[in-house]
């Protein structure tokens, strides 16, 4: 899941590509670094750590060129180094690559090439020497690149340069990898915010796609299709959505954003939504498959279509649905539910589906990802750039969705739009300042705990189960979520005097969850009510509306800033939890 990206043009390279890695840091940030063509030889520097420090550190403006690649490293083969940042070279340097994803066959591939010196552990140098001992044949650099791509197995966007060459080259195959055009030069970047100061144009490559990359332009080719032309889209973010707009960091940002990005999630192509209804109609067997917080809102999305619309829906995380592909029909849907488009287990799932015939709609949140093209039809959650690591905005317009959808089902598709729109006060007052100092004390009481359990019954356990993900893996806090009815199968073992149990209360399960939240009171819980009204049994209360079938959204975002809070209070940095990355492309 690391973020690459390459300029060719008639600016110097390294400031461009220096701010391009900042945009990109949340893909990885094991390490950073950056090769740039300078008279004819390629410079570079690398390092381990965060962008920032590596910079202070090595100075990346100092590298002159105008044509250069760069890359912020998410490990995968190799510990966290030094030498395992990218850029890799050749024996003889002359060759720097920055990859992507993961090479499966590298040992193999290594081996054939005994005579080279290898210097990292990692995956992706064989690359670099792959292209060198193509070279060494009397092939050009383009022929040699290509050949050696063609032994590629596994995943890679990756990009080349080669000393004396006025050109970058690229390539991908199940990695990301988009184009920025602009009237000074050509970007090659994993993700788009990387080059948006400069350009809104870009250019969606597809898998096997080959790109060269000069001053004058690009030429694309496809290993499978030879030479093709891909059109420029323009796309509508602009740079400041990418910002932070003015808060501390994009996790923040990202909570208030949903009073607008849930109205965004509404607008949709009705005759996509009709098209997605008749398909629901026909289908023998439904699934809904993601994985995290996607997950979480496909669990929601079942007890939403039970519920509201009568109908059955299969819950499965996308890394075991191949376990289910037995079951799989031509007339089976199944509903891919990803922010990034680009996770590859739900690629995984979406291609086991396929094989079986099976028709496959994604709700994704990134035009021109990898699931925009690979489903039959898909919806756009429309949330915009998500930078920070965690779900916030995308998990509430998936549920949006998903909500949506049910309505639509039942005929009553409108209906479903005027509740959602009606969220907007609502959201307004769960992120209000007021709300956020209420839950900064709460969290002040947390901060320490060792554990925090939360507990919730029907659409409420969906909500606990990712409440309990958004605080573990933000704060890193031990926090865990169980189905109000299981405490007494266990779990009632764990609580001990002041022990903290949030407890998610709606008004279809009012009393059932309020004796499990007894249950704990008795043997000493700490209670932390999330509801509407105000029960004597809590020691905490954290007002939210009566939402109903809205309650997943309303209910969850008090407990996004509660784990934004407790991540502050800890000195972290909620916008780069450690060991995670905001686009899994590994399986
Ligand atoms: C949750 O906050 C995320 N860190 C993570 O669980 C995410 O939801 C998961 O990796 C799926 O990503 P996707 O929606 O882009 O497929
Ligand atoms: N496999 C490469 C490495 O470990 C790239 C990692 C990635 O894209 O996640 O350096």
């Amino acid at each position: 899941m690391c973020g690459i990206i390459g300029y060719i043009g008639s600016e110097k390279a390294s400031p461009i590509l220096l701010k391009g890695l900042f945009n990109l840091e949340y893909r990885g940030y094991d390490s950073a670094g950056m090769a740039t063509l300078n008279n004819e030889i390629i410079v570079c520097k690398k390092g381990a750590g965060k962008i920032h420090d590596i910079n202070h550190k090595l100075n990346f403006l100092s590298l002159e060129g105008t044509i250069g690649i760069a890359h912020n490293r998410w490990a995968t083969h190799g510990g966290v180094n030094d030498i395992n940042a990218h850029p890799h070279f050749d024996c003889s340097k002359a060759i720097a690559i920055v990859h992507n994803g993961i090479i499966e066959n590298h040992r193999e591939l290594k081996e054939a090439l005994s005579e080279h010196k290898f210097e990292s552990e990692t995956d992706s140098e064989i690359l670099a020497h792959l292209i060198e001992e193509e070279l060494k044949k009397g092939f050009s650099f383009e022929d040699a690149f290509v050949n050696a791509i063609l032994k590629l197995d596994g995943n890679y966007a990756v990009l080349a340069i080669k000393a004396g060459e006025e050109k970058i080259l690229a390539a991908r195959k199940g990695s990301p990898l988009v184009v920025g055009v602009t009237d000074h030069g050509i970007f090659l970047s994993s993700d788009i915010p990387s080059f948006l100061e400069w350009t809104k144009k870009v250019v969606y490559l597809h898998d096997y796609d080959i790109v060269i990359a000069e001053r004058g332009g690009i030429r694309i080719y496809n290993l499978i299709e030879g030479q093709v032309s891909r059109p420029i889209d323009t796309v509508e973010w602009d740079a400041e959505q990418i910002k932070k707009g003015g808060f501390d960091h994009y996790m923040l940002k990202e909570i208030l954003d949903q009073t607008e990005t849930i109205y965004r999630a509404i607008q949709q192509d009705i005759d996509v939504v009709n098209k997605i209804i008749d398909e629901i109609r026909k289908a023998y067997g439904i699934f809904f498959v993601g994985c995290g917080s996607s997950y979480h809102a496909c669990l929601a999305g079942s007890y939403l279509f039970s519920k509201i619309a009568e109908t059955h829906i299969n819950v499965v995380l996308a890394s075991e649905f191949e376990n289910y592909e037995h079951f799989l029909r031509e007339n089976t849907l199944v509903f891919a539910v990803s922010q990034s488009g680009e996770t590859a287990d739900v690629l995984e799932a979406v291609r086991a589906a396929k094989r079986s015939g099976s028709k496959v709609i994604g709700i994704v949140n990134r035009m021109g990802s990898s699931l925009t093209r690979e489903s039959d039809e898909f919806l756009l959650m429309n949330a915009g750039p998500e930078i920070c690591v965690l779900s916030t905005k995308t998990y509430t317009s998936q549920v949006a969705l998903m909500i949506l959808l049910a309505y639509a089902l039942i005929g009553r598709y409108e209906e479903g739009i005027q509740k959602l729109k009606g969220l907007y006060m609502d959201i307004y007052n769960l992120t209000s300042r007021s709300m956020r100092e209420h839950l900064k004390k709460l969290a002040e009481m947390l901060v320490h705990k060792e554990h925090i359990y939360l507990i919730g019954r029907g659409l409420q356990f969906t909500t606990a189960l990712e409440a309990a993900l958004k605080i573990k893996e933000v704060s890193y806090i031990h926090a865990e979520a169980f189905a109000g009815g299981e405490l007494k199968h266990g779990p009632l073992a764990l609580i001990e005097d002041g022990t903290p149990v949030i407890v998610f209360v709606g008004e279809d399960d009012e009393k059932k969850i309020l004796s499990n939240a007894n249950e704990v009171k008795a043997r000493g819980g700490y209670i932390i009510g999330v509801s509407a009204e105000r029960h004597d049994i809590f020691d905490y209360w954290i007002k939210v509306p009566e939402g109903g079938d809205l309650n997943p959204i309303v209910q969850i975002i008090p407990m996004q800033i509660l784990a934004y809070k407790l991540a502050v209070l800890k000195g972290l940095d909620p916008d780069k939890p450690r060991n995670l990355a905001k686009s899994v492309t590994v399986i």
